[in-house]
């Protein structure tokens, strides 16, 4: 077998088994400012240098990402956060109890970090993670840097769960993709601002809000109400869109629709259809969503019509994605 040094994915996109020798060789990519995907706990990941200003400019260019909306930096471990930011009480509290896993911290930048301005489109703050998957962890200890990674879809559109639907998302970018399989959460990490003695939730994800207000011993400010102006620039109202149209709350699929379907007591469509979790477990529906958005979309169906899903635990995130993927396009 050639060594992966040879081959030429920085001439066309690739997808490489994320073996250990696979993870050195995006380790290596990573410090000479190349992009390399990766699979998370959440979601895949498009990450660069953040160190690296023309690296983080690339993320922008390949995903054709807005530049005023900021990107998550990615640590090995949650000592590697001081040298960059502030945790007060609190977020010392949420890194502990929740890192490595899906939640992120928006936290004010220390002057001296040298992390790229771009990363935070010249905001005060920045947002970190310490990812739990196997695979982002080997890649961002072997490394060794802080690595800024949004989701690995195109700007406006739904997250990749797999290697597959990354490389569908990214064409024939020059990007290495690390292929680590499934996303166990499949829902993009919970965003929480952490500064001037308050916590508030600017993005449902995969850490539910109950178990954050549980460790913080208060309520957590809701996020923004979708279409109004956003606390958090990538909170725009219309998201994560499938080329189909999504009509919500649907008892039963109409003729020609797609069906999405959750729970035990869900009605059968003739057409395409998926149920989220037929046992009704809102953990398994978040990991199902975003690839069977896609495997519905994929079909050609005008509209995909969704169940309600309860909006407790996780329902929170997966109903804010489903609003966003119904919203009206710009
Ligand atoms: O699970 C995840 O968070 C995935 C994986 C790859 O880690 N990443 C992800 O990144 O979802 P992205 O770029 O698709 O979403 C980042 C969100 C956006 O809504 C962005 O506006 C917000 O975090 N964000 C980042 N930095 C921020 C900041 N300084 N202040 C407020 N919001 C911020
Ligand atoms: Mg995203």
């Amino acid at each position: 077998m050639k060594p992966i040094m040879e081959q030429s994915y920085r001439e066309t996109l690739r997808i490489i088994p994320a073996s250990d020798q696979a993870i050195a060789e995006a380790a290596r990519a990573l410090s000479a400012g190349e992009l390399v995907a990766f699979p998370t706990e959440t979601v895949y990941g498009l990450g660069a240098n953040a160190l690296d200003g023309e690296a983080v400019a690339a993320i922008f260019a390949t995903k054709g990402r807005p530049r005023f909306n900021p990107l998550i930096v990615h640590l090995a471990d949650a000592e590697a956060v001081s040298p960059h930011a502030l945790l007060d009480d609190a977020a010392k509290r949420l890194a502990a109890a929740f890192w490595p896993g899906p939640l992120s911290l928006v936290l004010p930048k220390r002057p001296e970090s040298g992390i790229s301005p771009l990363v935070s489109a010249g905001l005060e703050t920045i947002a970190f993670r310490v990812p739990a998957h196997p695979v982002a962890h080997a890649l961002l200890a072997t490394c060794g840097l802080p690595v800024a990674a949004p989701s690995a879809n195109r700007s406006g559109r739904i997250s990749p769960t797999s290697a597959e639907d990354v490389a569908a998302e990214l064409g024939d970018a020059p990007v290495l993709i690390l292929d680590g399989g499934g996303c166990p959460v499949g829902l993009e990490s919970t965003v929480v601002r952490v500064m001037d003695g308050r916590a508030e939730l600017l993005r449902a994800g995969g850490t539910p809000r109950e178990e954050i207000e549980a460790v913080l011993g208060q309520r957590l400010a809701s996020p923004t109400p979708i279409g109004t102006a956003p606390a958090s620039p990538g909170q725009l109202a219309s998201h994560y869109a499938p080329n189909a149209r999504l009509r919500l709350n649907a008892t039963a699929p109409r003729e020609d629709e797609a069906w999405l379907a959750f729970g035990p007591d869900a009605p059968e469509n003739a057409g395409p259809s998926f149920n989220l979790s037929p046992s009704g477990d809102l953990k398994e529906a978040a990991a199902n969503l975003f690839s069977a958005l896609r495997r519905l979309d994929e079909t050609g169906t005008p509209t995909i019509a969704v169940m309600p899903i309860p909006d407790h635990g996780l329902g929170e995130a997966i109903n804010d994605r489903l609003a966003r993927a119904a919203a009206d396009r710009p």
